[in-house]
C-alpha cells in the first residue's frame, strides 16, 4: 500500500493537482465547510495543528487563511509532496513540522512525544487508505494528541450502507472516465489501479462508531455528499 502511493504520489504528484485544479474530487465545497467549523470552534485561538497524509498542503491551507495558526505538523509519505508544503503554507506565517513517514509509524511516534499537544487534528483524504480495524485504533490515538477541547476534523471518502467495496469502486470510478476530462489515458489508467489497489473507505455508521468508540464526545457530520462519496466528520475530546 504504502509503496503504491509513494508511487503514484511521487511519480505522478501532477494526476493530483490537476484533480485539485478542476476540482474533481469535490474540496472546495467540503473543506469551506471545514473551514466555517474551525472559525465557529476556534475563534481567536492560536491552534497547533496536526495534518495526517497532508501531501503538499495547499487546499488546506487556503482554506485556513481565516484560522490563527501557531503551529502546522504535516505527516506525509510522499517526500516531493512534502517538498511543496512550506511555500504552501508560508502565509500561514506559524512554525513547520514536516515528517517523511507512514502515518500509522508517525502518529505511534507522536502518541509518545507529544500526546495532549495539538488543538486540531485534520486528515485528508488519506484515512481510507487503511482498512477499519486500523482506523478505529488511530482515532483512539488522535484522541489522545489532543489538548482537552480539541477537536479531530476527518475529510474522506466513504461508502455507502450495505454497498460492497467492489461497487464502491465501480460507483466511484465511473466519472474518471465520463468527466475527469483533464486527466489522459495513461493518467486515468494509473488512477484506477491505484484506487483499487488501495481504497478502504468505511460507512458513515462505521466511521461514527469508530468516533464513539474512542471516546469522543459530539461527533457532527458537517458533510454527507453521495455524489462525490465525500464525509466530513468534527469530534470533541470532552
Ligand atoms: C489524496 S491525497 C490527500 C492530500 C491532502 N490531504 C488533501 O486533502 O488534498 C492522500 C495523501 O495521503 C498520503 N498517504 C497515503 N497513505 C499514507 C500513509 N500510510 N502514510 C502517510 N501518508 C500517506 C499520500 O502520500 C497523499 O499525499
Amino acid at each position: 500500500m504504502s509503496t503504491d502511493y509513494n508511487h503514484i504520489f511521487n511519480q505522478h504528484w501532477t494526476i493530483y493537482q490537476k484533480i485539485l485544479q478542476h476540482d474533481y474530487m469535490g474540496h472546495q465545497a467540503v473543506f469551506a465547510l471545514l473551514e466555517g467549523s474551525l472559525v465557529t470552534h476556534f475563534a481567536d485561538q492560536s491552534l497547533d495543528l496536526l495534518d495526517i497524509g497532508c501531501g503538499d498542503a495547499q487546499t488546506l491551507a487556503a482554506f485556513l487563511q481565516t484560522s490563527n495558526l501557531c503551529s502546522y505538523t504535516g505527516i506525509d509519505l510522499s517526500k516531493e509532496a512534502l517538498e511543496l508544503v512550506p511555500k504552501n503554507v508560508g502565509s500561514l506565517n506559524c512554525a513547520v513540522t514536516l515528517m517523511n513517514d507512514d502515518f500509522v509509524a508517525a502518529i505511534e511516534q507522536l502518541t509518545l512525544e507529544q500526546a495532549g499537544q495539538f488543538d486540531v487534528i485534520f486528515s485528508g483524504f488519506a484515512l481510507h487508505h487503511v482498512q477499519d480495524d486500523m482506523k478505529a485504533a488511530l482515532f483512539a490515538k488522535i484522541k489522545q494528541l489532543l489538548k482537552p477541547h480539541g477537536r479531530f476534523y476527518l475529510i474522506d471518502v466513504y461508502q455507502q450502507e450495505g454497498e460492497s467495496r467492489a461497487a464502491y469502486l465501480d460507483r466511484y470510478l465511473a466519472p474518471t472516465f465520463t468527466h475527469w476530462h483533464a486527466l489522459d489515458e495513461h493518467e486515468i489508467e494509473l488512477l484506477n489501479t491505484h484506487v483499487r489497489s488501495s481504497d478502504y473507505p468505511s460507512t458513515r455508521t462505521k466511521l461514527e462508531s469508530m468516533a464513539g468508540d474512542a471516546g469522543f464526545t459530539d461527533c457532527e457530520c458537517l458533510l454527507a455528499d453521495p455524489t462525490h462519496s465525500n464525509i466530513l466528520l468534527s469530534m470533541g475530546k470532552y
